[in-house]
């Protein structure tokens, strides 16, 4: 009777930390053994040539979910996390999405209900807060927090999500108390609804205008004011899908002054630009999300964000709608961009983009590919060392890359539901050959072979990055000094 169920042997095993030759041991869906000549094992893979990285962890994607106008994703919890795993991709953390009136515990169950018979590899959530009543702060969201869902997205654009100043304080000052983290989703609304007003006034209501609408500036002063609100409260928050250099500059500068603000990009923000949202007719709605792709002195300041490590997660905020009136087209090419569901797919290509663009070309080394796609994922949001990593006691989430194959980006060849990619026609080099969840061979050789409902929930633990650094902002600290400190 082997040792192993399972033993990769011979590949190149690489981590955030470290890159080493060696056999992989699993047994019952964990890591037992990290080492050279294992034992044989019930199976084994040989990966003589080839990259054993962890699985991917995606802590930003929108999986069956309405948006706030009704619409739904085009990808449900099985089309997802099939795409998701073709991509080397083994967690995935979307969100449960709370609408206003809604009770948060109930969106949750929706969320099990929809996943548990579908997903093919494992998941956690985190919650949407667009409604912060005093039941959900009370009650509700401390109870949920217990339960495992430790990371909430609050926004502050979209009329029918967004929190004004107050509403954040309170959201912020609960993560303290509670030992949550929350990810913010920074635009100055108003900014990008006067510009926006004002561009259709004058009867611009093509897509171009959706990137002309969602300025660079209101990304940049909202970032600037949500550090703000964290810092008054000493709490660490998460920016997430950064496009804009003056975020960028923002969150490096907060960093610098030593606040624990953390900071998401996305492969839009590297591999599109505002031309390609300036299509003929509608066809550039395929490239509208928000904040939007910006020019290429944008992309060029996400890159050394990526390098120097003002960015610890790269995500793909996997927001797949359909080009079609259930999804992006709702009045069909009469559609103006204030119309358009917000949102582009990328689940299966994030890894495969980062790597061939990234590792490929020199910008990245394989630990900092590790860190920005796995590791530091499952680190802030409470899931380290099951997942994220290769070590003994973690789970056999494991993607083996074929550091040579070369491929050319077909959205035909692509198993998400969404019919295109805004990525069509790009050649890649570097690709997930064999992915397994939990020991278990999910894709190989371009084949699934995991069932619908095999993906297990995840209870996020309170995340360590999540711990305030103990000095709240001196405002507070004076009034602390009078024996006031218990505001929040
Ligand atoms: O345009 C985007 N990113 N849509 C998805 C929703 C969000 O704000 O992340
Ligand atoms: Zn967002
Ligand atoms: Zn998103």
């Amino acid at each position: 009777m082997a040792d192993f169920d399972l033993v990769i042997r011979n590949g190149t095993v690489v981590t955030a930390a470290d890159t080493a030759r060696c056999d992989i041991g699993v047994k019952d869906g964990t890591i037992r053994a990290l080492g050279e000549r294992l034992p044989a094992g019930q199976r084994d893979i040989e990966a003589a040539g080839k990259l054993v990285l962890p699985g991917g962890v995606d802590s930003h994607c929108h999986i069956e979910q309405k948006s706030s106008s009704g619409i739904l994703c085009a990808d449900d919890f099985y089309s997802a996390t099939v795409s998701a795993a073709f991509g080397g991709t083994t967690t995935v953390i979307p969100f449960a999405a709370q609408h206003r009136g809604q009770s948060l515990r109930q969106v949750v169950r929706d969320y099990h209900a929809a996943a548990e018979p579908k997903a093919v590899i494992d998941y956690a959530f985190h919650l949407i807060i667009s409604d912060p009543t005093q039941q959900v702060l009370g009650q509700e969201l401390p109870a949920l927090i217990r339960d495992g869902y430790t990371s909430f997205k609050v926004y502050m654009t979209y009329d029918l999500l967004k929190l004004d100043d107050h509403q954040m304080l309170d959201i912020l000052a609960l993560a303290r108390r509670e030992g949550a983290f929350v990810m913010v989703h920074a635009e100055n609304h108003d900014m990008i609804r006067w510009l926006a007003a004002r561009l259709l006034e004058h009867g611009h209501g093509a897509p171009r205008y959706h990137a002309v609408s969602h300025a660079s500036l209101a990304e940049g002063e909202a970032t600037g004011r949500a550090i703000s609100l964290a810092a008054l409260v000493d709490v660490p928050i998460l920016i997430v899908h950064v496009s804009a250099p003056e975020a960028i500059d923002a969150i490096r500068a907060a960093q610098t002054r030593g606040l624990k603000i953390f900071g998401e990009t996305c492969p839009q923000y590297l591999f599109l630009t505002a031309a390609d949202i300036d299509r003929p007719g509608v066809e550039g709605a395929k490239f509208c999300c928000s904040p939007p792709p910006r020019d290429e002195a944008a992309q060029e300041a996400v890159w050394r964000g990526l390098v120097n490590g003002t960015f610890q997660v790269f995500s793909s905020d996997h927001a797949p709608y359909r080009f079609d009136a259930s999804g992006k087209l709702p009045r069909g090419d009469k559609t103006s961009f204030k119309e358009m569901a917000n949102g582009v797919p990328g689940i299966e290509l994030r890894l495969p983009l980062l790597f061939s663009e990234g590792v490929g070309k020199g910008r990245l080394d394989l630990q900092q590919f590790v860190a920005l796609t796995a590791t530091n994922h499952a680190k802030l949001y409470g899931l380290h060392p099951r997942k994220g990593t290769i070590a003994v006691g973690a789970d056999a989430d494991i993607a083996i890359w074929d550091p040579e194959r070369r491929v050319r980006v077909t959205s035909a060849a692509l198993h998400d539901s969404v019919g295109y990619t805004p990525y069509e026609g790009r050649e890649i080099t570097g690709w997930p050959v064999t992915v397994l969840s939990r020991g278990r061979i999910v894709v190989e050789d371009g084949t699934l072979h995991a069932a619908r409902g095999s993906g297990a929930f995840l209870r996020c633990a309170s995340p360590p990055a999540a711990r305030p650094l103990g000095r709240p902002a001196a405002e507070i600290a004076r009034l602390a000094a009078f024996g006031d400190a218990a505001i929040f």
